[in-house]
Order: structure tokens, then C-alpha cells, then sequence
């Protein structure tokens, strides 16, 4: 049973804001598949938007467990008539099961993912009746791949840099692994009728078919939804802010200002920026519905869809306002949004955390698509790159993201490799930092000279220091 401690005024389900999940469900999603399928990837990205929307999950990976004991085993410890093999096997997958039972005791814990093969019936038996045991619901979620140029490129990509092969040729790594695949095709059971009382989500070929049975409730449905939607072509998402307006120069926020003359080179200048970043590669623009972005799109050679959930995060009462008057008229308002800038809602407004939860169909659409561009704004944008690059809460509302600066972000296996590029057009920095005057700042270096030292930021993960313009010493203190 769930721990009495659990309420629901104390679980994230009621303050996240996604608050529909019934209170007592906690949920373990179990991988099944053999190795090189994508479940430790898959696994991660789940754990990444449930995080993202405040959903707290974590994953228990049974082969970090088994390398405590077995650092680097060759294919024939896979071996199911390798008696020690076995032995070790279960004991790290039973060290697993029992840290993810302990983690859930905890009452905001609300979704584990325990990522191993799980290749054989009596193995997911166990599981389920272990959760069954201590209340917690099991979703099976079996990556199923036959197509070999998938595989063998997971091996490549992915496992000849694995710790179960660091300080070897990685041409020996990729045969002992084949080798370890065969180990498992063995004994590998797939999801099927006999397990038809059990909740599962089987993924065919990356997706080209999906299979479900007895997904119970809604927390369930949104992650067999999201699985739904991903994919593993390779691409790459644009994103940019809006080009500067009227409103930037004067300091003021959110409103529906036109671009200043510099936002308007900007918006000239970006389809040349975008062509040296995308090539000859199709892109489809998204937008906001305010004019600063249909502006900034509008030189853009691709089709175009403007989304209310791209709209710059709603300021209340203080729309129009610079940060100097919401100082001067909301003085307790203003230091609140300092101490807790994700969660804090403006009067009449919205919070960080709110424009995540509208973000969300904006999320799963990117994870469906190909290329896209996007021209939004700033606290959109640092959701949206807070969503790729894993950001926490309390660091992506602060986030520096200049105008004039075009971000691409290219999510790879396990990472999201990040680039920018700006445009040789100067703009005011909306940046203002925790605690400090609310002025907004000029520019006074030139964008090249920013642009050198700027271009090829590569996979950052959450390093915010990295998302910076040079530096704070190039941006004068005054208004313009
Ligand atoms: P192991 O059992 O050895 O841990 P695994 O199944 O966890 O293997 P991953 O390490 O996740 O495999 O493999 C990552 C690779 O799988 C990436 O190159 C990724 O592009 C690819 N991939 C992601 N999703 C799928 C999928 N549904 N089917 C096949 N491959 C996928
Ligand atoms: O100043 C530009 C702007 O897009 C405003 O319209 C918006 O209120 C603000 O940035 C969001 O940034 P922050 O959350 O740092 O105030």
C-alpha cells in the first residue's frame, strides 16, 4: 500500500500542473528488448519529459548494477547455461528492483523506469509480482527491431564506446556485442497473448507499428503517446527569437510591438543565416501569433504555421511594463519573481512553469517532425531548450538568449549537440540577472566579434554559463 504520508495536496500531481493523475498511482515502466533496441535511450527521454513537467522519474538501469561485479564481461557471460553469469544477473536485477521499491516510498516519486532486457516471461512475471506486491503499476514497453542496418548502427553508434568496452578496439567491441545478441535471441520471448493480462506498449521497428494492451489511466496513456511519437531520423530543430522591437528598445515586456529597425535587418538577414546553418535542407517555420515573429519569419522561404502556444509568457498586469516600474509598483511581486523565478505567476499572468504545460503539444509535434524552425520568444525559447538539453527549473528561466542569435539544436543519442550562430546586427540585451537593477542592456561589441567567439557550442547539457553572449563586461549598463 502507498505510504500514508502520501497526500494529494503533497504530490506533484496536483502542483505541476498537469494535475490529473489520480493520486495513488505510482507507475514502473518496464523496458523489454533485446540489447542495441534503443530502451536505454527511450528510457532516458521519458525520464526527461516527465521531469520537464515536473513529473518526478528516474530510471534504474540493472546493467550499472551488474557492472559493480562485472565490469567488463565478454558475450559469454550472457550465456544462460553460465551458471555465475545468471547468478550475478539476477542479483543485479534484484539490487534494482529492490532501490526502486526503497524510491518510491518517497511520495513525490511517481514514475521509475527499470531498464534491462527483461527478455523472458518468468523474468517480467517477477517484476510484476513485485511491484504488484508493494502497489505500484507495471507498463511493459518492448522496443522490438529487426531491420539489421538499425542494429548494427546502434552498435556502432552507441556500444563500442560503452564502459563494458572503454580501452578496447572497438571492432572487437561491436563482434562481442553481436555475440552478446545472439546470447539473448536464445532466450528472448517477445510480448504476446500469454501475457495478456499485463499492461503493455510494444514499438515495432522504431515505430512503424505499435501494438497496446490495457493501458489503464492517464498517466499511462501520456507516455505510451509520447513513445508513439519518436523517432530517430536524423535532424535538427532552429531556434530563434523573435528580431529586436519597439518594446526592446524601451525596456518594456510582453505587449505586441513592431520590429525596430534592427529587428527588421535582422529578419532580412536570417534566411542567409538559416541557409548556412540547414543547407538545402526543408524546414518548416513555426511562429507565435504576435507580429514581432510573423515579422521576423517573414523572408523565411518555407511554409509557415503560427501557434498561440508559441505567445510570449502572458506578464498580467505588469504587460508593458520595464522592469524598473514592476520594481517601482510591485516591489514584493518583483523580489518573489527573483526567489523563485519558474514558479512565480504574474498577476493576471503566467508562470514558467505554465508556459511548459501549454508548451506541451508544441513538444510532442517537434518530437514527431523533421526540421523545424522556430521563431519565438525569450521564456519560450527557455522552456523549449530547457525540454533538449535537460535544464533544471531553477536555472532556465535565467537563462541568457540573445537576440539576433540563431540556436540549432541536434539531438543524438544520449545528448543534444548545440550551435549557434549570430547575425551582424546589433540589439539590446534583455538579459537581466537575479537581484539586479531591471535595465536592460546595450550592445556595444560588434556581433562579429561575439559571433567568433560564440559559434559551435556543442553538447551542452544544462551548462547555462555556455548559453551566455561573450560576456556581461561587453554590455554597457544604460538603457539606449
Ligand atoms: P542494451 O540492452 O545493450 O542496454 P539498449 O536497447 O538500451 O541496449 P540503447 O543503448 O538505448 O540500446 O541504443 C541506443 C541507440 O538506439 C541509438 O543509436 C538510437 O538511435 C537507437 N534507437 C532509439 N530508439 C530505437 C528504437 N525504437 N528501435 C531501435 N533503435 C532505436
Ligand atoms: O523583454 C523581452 C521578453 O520577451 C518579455 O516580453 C518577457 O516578459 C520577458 O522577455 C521574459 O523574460 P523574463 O522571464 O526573464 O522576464
Amino acid at each position: 500500500m502507498r505510504p500514508a504520508t502520501r497526500t494529494r495536496g503533497s504530490s506533484n500531481a496536483v502542483t505541476n500542473g498537469v494535475g490529473v493523475q489520480a493520486e495513488d498511482t505510482r507507475i514502473c515502466v518496464v523496458m523489454v528488448g533485446l540489447p542495441a533496441r534503443g530502451k536505454s535511450l527511450i528510457a532516458q527521454k521519458v525520464v526527461r519529459y516527465l521531469g520537464w513537467l515536473s513529473i518526478t522519474a528516474k530510471c534504474f538501469n540493472v546493467g550499472n548494477y551488474r557492472r559493480t561485479a562485472t565490469p567488463q564481461p565478454n558475450a559469454a557471460f550472457f550465456d544462460t547455461s553460465n551458471k555465475e553469469g545468471e547468478r550475478l544477473r539476477k542479483a543485479a536485477a534484484e539490487a534494482a528492483v529492490d532501490d526502486m521499491c526503497k524510491w518510491f516510498r518517497s511520495p513525490d516519486n511517481l514514475i521509475a523506469i527499470l531498464d534491462a532486457t527483461n527478455s523472458t516471461k518468468p523474468r517480467r512475471r517477477w517484476i510484476k509480482e513485485r511491484c504488484d506486491a508493494e502497489g505500484i503499476e507495471t507498463i511493459f514497453v518492448e522496443s522490438k527491431c529487426d531491420r539489421e542496418d538499425i542494429i548494427l548502427s546502434n552498435i556502432l553508434e552507441v556500444k563500442t564506446t560503452s564502459p563494458d568496452y572503454e580501452g578496447l578496439d572497438p571492432e572487437h567491441a561491436a563482434k562481442d556485442f553481436l555475440e552478446r545478441i545472439k546470447m539473448y535471441e536464445r532466450v528472448y520471448e517477445t510480448l504476446d497473448e500469454d501475457e495478456a493480462d499485463m499492461t503493455y506498449c510494444k514499438i515495432i521497428n522504431v515505430g512503424s507499428q505499435v501494438i497496446i494492451n490495457r493501458i489503464q489511466d492517464y498517466l499511462q496513456s501520456r507516455v505510451v503517446y509520447y513513445l508513439m511519437n519518436l523517432h530517430i531520423k536524423p535532424r535538427s530543430i532552429w531556434i530563434s527569437r523573435h528580431g529586436e522591437s519597439m518594446y526592446n528598445l524601451s525596456g518594456q515586456i510582453g505587449g505586441d510591438a513592431n520590429l525596430s529597425a534592427r529587428g527588421r535587418k535582422y529578419a532580412e538577414e536570417l534566411p542567409t543565416l538559416v541557409k548556412r546553418s540547414a543547407g538545402d535542407s526543408p524546414l518548416t517555420v513555426w511562429t507565435s501569433t504576435l507580429k514581432r515573429t510573423a515579422q521576423t519569419a517573414q523572408h523565411l522561404p518555407y511554409e509557415k504555421l503560427a501557434w498561440k502556444a508559441l505567445d510570449e509568457l502572458d506578464s498580467g498586469v505588469c504587460d508593458g511594463l520595464t522592469y524598473a516600474e514592476i520594481e517601482e509598483k510591485y516591489p514584493r511581486d518583483f523580489k518573489a519573481r527573483d526567489e523563485d523565478k519558474y514558479n512565480y505567476r504574474y498577476l493576471g499572468g503566467e508562470s514558467y512553469r505554465d508556459v511548459v504545460i501549454r508548451l506541451e503539444p508544441i513538444i510532442m509535434e517537434l518530437e514527431r517532425s523533421e526540421n523545424i524552425l522556430i521563431v519565438t520568444h525569450q521564456a519560450v525559447l527557455r522552456c523549449i531548450y530547457a525540454y533538449f538539453m535537460g535544464s533544471t527549473q531553477e536555472k532556465s528561466p535565467w537563462m541568457e538568449v540573445p537576440l539576433h542569435c540563431l540556436i540549432r539544436l541536434t539531438p543524438r543519442a544520449y545528448k543534444t549537440e548545440e550551435e549557434r550562430l549570430f547575425a551582424d546586427v546589433p540589439a539590446v540585451s534583455t538579459w537581466r540577472e537575479k537581484g539586479s537593477k531591471a535595465a536592460h542592456q546595450v550592445q556595444t561589441l560588434s556581433i562579429s566579434e561575439c559571433a567568433e567567439m560564440c559559434t559551435d557550442i556543442a553538447c551542452a547539457q544544462d551548462t547555462p554559463e555556455n548559453s551566455r553572449r561573450p560576456s556581461p563586461s561587453i554590455a554597457a549598463q544604460t538603457k539606449p
